[in-house]
């Protein structure tokens, strides 16, 4: 692998670019190739089965593109795909989930507190989190509760006034009770970190693990000497189907011109 190799992200639409923004401040120099999977989203109601054949088929995608890093920037594919896909890649590339890099934030800083989740379906009904919580001696009890419509809701409406009475439904769940943090388990949620936020009166921590992902990015590429430090940190858009929600948010996420590829996803 050679250090000029773009990184590959993908996620079912816009969520991941937040984690591409964190990823993009921290290594400006870097090569992005991004995959927003838009003709299959949500992710969060499909199958892990269904969610694992469009993560292979992307990371496929990302290999034939050259990248020396995959990043799933997705909770849903994570929870589903992370091992199928590090086994599809093999050495190809490296492969960084934004899981694992949640957990061990969790584990530095968060041992004795409240800690509740929000996520998808899928990543809430995969007990991934707990599971992996459960693996180190300092287990946090999650209170986890499923928000199926707010990847979707967030892709349609962006961080609109419309969201709040669907924040009010999801957030004011008993198990929220007291809680002193709250994990966004979808990477399409810090879009409306800020409401989430306001909802608790500020009162809590909202855990955003963008740019812990980010860190864990800039160490492994350093550990392979891959970091790119020549630049020029050209970036680059596919989605499976254009959609102008898509073309609207790259804009708000990256103030430059940005060029949308409609990349046709073919089914096996
Ligand atoms: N942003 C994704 C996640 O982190 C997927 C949301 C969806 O497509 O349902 O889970």
């Amino acid at each position: 692998m050679k250090n000029h190799q773009p990184i590959g992200i993908f996620d079912s639409g816009i969520g991941g670019l937040t984690v591409a923004q964190s990823l993009v401040k921290l290594l400006p120099k870097e090569n992005i190739i991004y995959f927003g999977d838009t003709a299959h989203l949500p992710y969060g109601d499909k199958s892990a089965e269904t969610i694992r054949g469009y993560s292979l088929k992307i990371a496929q995608i990302l290999l034939e593109q050259n990248c020396k890093l995959i990043l799933i920037a997705c909770n849903s594919a994570s929870a589903a795909a992370h091992e199928a896909v590090k086994q599809f890649v093999a050495s190809k590339a490296i492969v960084v989930d934004v899981i694992d890099p949640t957990i061990d934030l969790l584990r530095e800083s968060y041992g004795n507190k409240r800690v509740g989740l929000i996520g998808t379906r899928q990543t809430v009904h995969s007990n991934v989190y707990q599971k992996k919580l459960d693996e180190s001696k300092h287990s946090i009890n999650l209170m986890s509760v499923p928000t199926n419509l707010l990847a979707a809701a967030i892709e349609e409406f962006g961080n609109h006034t419309l969201l709040e009475p669907l924040l009010e439904k999801y957030l004011s769940h008993p198990t929220f009770k007291n809680l002193d943090a709250l994990v966004l388990a979808c990477t399409h949620y810090p879009v409306i970190k800020e409401k989430i936020s306001k909802f608790f009166d500020h009162k809590i921590e909202i855990i955003d693990s963008s740019d812990a992902v980010a860190r864990v990015v800039k160490h492994r590429l350093e550990k392979d000497n891959l970091l790119n430090l020549d630049g020029p940190g050209k970036k680059h858009f596919y989605v499976s189907d254009f959609t102008d929600s898509f073309a609207a948010s790259t804009k708000i996420f990256f103030d430059e011109n940005i060029t949308l590829e409609h990349y046709p996803f073919q089914e096996k």
